[in-house]
């Protein structure tokens, strides 16, 4: 075995730094809002709740203490760490999962993480802030149907607008306050007054070409902004080398380091946006109505009757362990560094906490009260609603614009989500370092080399065929429907085959706080049973719609089952490398020595 068994993490805050930035991400400033948005604020977050106690603190709990104990024995991925626990063979190849899974996750995560790179530059630069306001109302014409952010986006997509002289009320199929806010005069045409109305609309519509250009979804012909594709990939390449190097440089030396500089950044980034966000109180006078605090209001107010919506449930769980990084391996990639006697309880909590703070606080306080202020409660829905990216990527943009300092917080946001994406990347990363060192006696560089080339080659698609559905296939399954297998599988080995003795001993041991009786039974039986009844729910609801593809468009196709063929590549890849892997072969046998700390007294072996 190599080197890696003698890393370490530096300090207690380095490590707490570090897990934090690997739970804080893009899931906690983009996906987040979105589904608050869209499942209704307050009533998203009474599920969210539930599922956190239930399900995310004592699934990160086993996951702390998972790692801690593969680390006595020199384990650095689940691989090892399942075979030990479960003492046989096949817990080798059950483990591969907690390597494939988390790079499946890195190999999209990564490209949207490039995204707000490119975005943090575009946004110092103003390369997106709308060429000329004049030139933006010239443009316009004079018969616009369903002059709403999202009508305009329908219209933009579907059928060509109608004249305004055919819109009435009844045609209208946004709110009727932004009907009457039209003022359309008697002769069809739109003057100065309401031009000025559209012109907030009109810059989504100038923000969300933006995008779709420089993704290339836009076909060739209809482009303004990027030409090529090429923008995108110097940005993604960029990305991809910045992991590896950190990578390269080790626990300490890399990916604590990252964790110290970029979190306390990320904090005062977020800080400072939440008091811009505070500051705009009512942007239009004229509409009392859209303001921060109806946002705000629209986040918290806890609705209960959201309680009987499964959809709900799902999508809450879901985030749960998404957001806190759960499910993937990556936690124990993180604590199996740890010392044998070092505490997991408050560590595991604190991390909680701290994501929690991220999300909740931060996360909920910036994209939603910004939106909800500027387009209204209905239209924030609606965005929100239209792809997961909108949010962030479309409508913060537009208001950038509109605000004293826009490039400035503009940076700030995308910088923000930059920090966010390259502190959790790496950890996604790290299992699949891990493995390689440690199944294979790769040296650090040359798994990092690797690691890198891997996220390069199968993140091709990702980038060429990003409007045809393929990084959405890569998130139904790796960041939805796996994280929950795994995390049962997990929870299953540590409370079940490992033995309640045993599950008790790794919990408690060095333990700064006493982790609360009532969570032994709730591992054992409430985790997996709740693990259970969203899988099956999910797999009832969705599963022959997703399999066959149900209302996707016949173009798609081939893109949706070339990911889903790579997922099974990459997933049976790593089942067979744990097979062959010279190391790991004994790794379940009960006579292997502990390689680190022999005087480690559990009786294990
Ligand atoms: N938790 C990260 C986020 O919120 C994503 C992530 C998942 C990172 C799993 C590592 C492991 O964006």
């Amino acid at each position: 075995m190599s080197q890696t068994k003698k890393e370490r993490w530096g300090t207690r805050l380095g490590l707490v730094l570090a897990v934090a930035g690997n739970a804080i991400g893009l899931g906690n400033f983009l996906r987040f809002p979105r589904l608050a948005a869209e499942y209704g604020g307050g009533s998203f977050l009474v599920p969210y709740f539930i599922a956190l106690v239930l399900l995310g603190i004592p699934v990160m709990w086993i996951e702390w203490s998972m790692g801690r104990y593969g680390g006595i024995f020199g384990h650095h991925s689940t691989p090892g760490m399942f075979a030990r626990m479960t003492k046989s063979r096949w817990g080798t190849i059950i483990g591969s999962l907690g390597v494939s899974l988390p790079l499946l996750f890195a190999i999209y995560y990564t490209y949207i993480e490039s995204w707000t790179l490119a975005y943090a530059t575009f946004s110092a630069t103003g390369q997106y802030f709308t060429p000329d306001e004049e030139s933006l109302k010239a443009s316009l014409p004079p018969e616009v149907a369903n002059v709403t952010y999202y009508g305009l986006l329908d219209s933009l997509k579907s059928e060509p607008a109608e004249g305004v002289r055919a819109i009435g009320p009844e045609k209208w199929t946004g709110s009727r306050e932004d009907f009457d806010r039209l003022d359309l005069s008697r002769d069809g045409r739109l003057d100065e007054k309401e031009l000025e109305k559209l012109i907030t609309p009109l810059k989504s519509i100038h923000t969300m070409q933006f995008l779709r250009d420089y993704q290339g979804v836009t076909p060739a012909e209809d482009r303004v902004h990027f030409y090529s594709i090429f923008t995108a990939f110097v940005f993604w390449t960029i990305t991809v080398a910045a992991n590896c190097y950190i990578l390269s440089r080790g626990i300490k030396g890399g990916i604590e380091l990252l964790a110290k500089i970029a979190m306390p950044l990320l904090f005062v980034f977020g800080i400072l946006l939440v008091v811009a966000v505070l500051s705009m109180g009512t942007p239009d006078p004229s509409i009392p109505t859209r303001n921060v605090w109806a946002g705000l209001d629209f986040v918290w107010k806890p609705r209960f009757e959201s309680l009987l919506n499964p959809q709900v449930w799902l999508a809450a769980a879901g985030q749960i362990f998404f957001t806190l990084s759960i499910g993937t391996g990556s936690i124990q990639a993180y604590s199996c560094y740890l010392r044998k006697d070092e505490d997991t309880a408050l560590t595991g909590l604190a991390t909680v906490t701290t994501n929690e703070f991220a999300e909740v606080v931060l996360g909920a306080t910036i994209a939603i009260p910004v939106a909800v202020a500027s387009f209204g409660l209905v239209a924030t829905q609606a965005i929100a609603a239209s792809g997961s990216f909108d949010l962030g990527f479309v409508a913060m943009p537009v208001i950038f614009q509109q605000m004293p300092l826009g490039r400035v917080l503009g940076a700030m946001w995308f910088g923000l989500l930059f920090f966010a994406g390259i502190t959790s990347s790496v950890g996604l990363c790290q299992p699949v370092m891990a493995f390689m060192q440690e199944a294979f006696g790769w040296t650090r560089q040359k798994s990092a080399m690797l690691c890198g080339a891997m996220l390069y080659v199968f993140g091709f698609p990702i980038v060429l065929l990003v409007g045809q559905g393929y990084l959405d296939e890569y998130d139904t399954w790796a960041g939805t429907v796996l994280l929950i297998v795994l995390a049962l599988i997990e929870t299953f080995i540590f409370a079940w085959i490992f033995g309640l003795k045993n599950m008790k001993e790794e919990l408690t041991r060095g333990s700064e706080i006493r982790i609360p009786s009532v969570f032994f039974p709730i591992m054992r039986y409430v985790v997996p049973l709740f693990l259970v009844v969203i899988l099956t729910s999910w797999l009832l609801t969705n599963l022959s719609s997703v399999l066959f593809l149900t209302g996707v468009p016949v173009e798609n196709h081939s893109s949706i089952w070339l990911a889903r063929g790579t997922i099974l590549f990459l997933i049976g890849l790593f089942a067979y490398l744990t097979i062959i892997s010279p190391t790991l072969r004994n790794a379940h046998c009960s006579n292997t020595l502990p390689q680190q700390e022999p005087d480690h007294d559990h009786d294990l072996d």
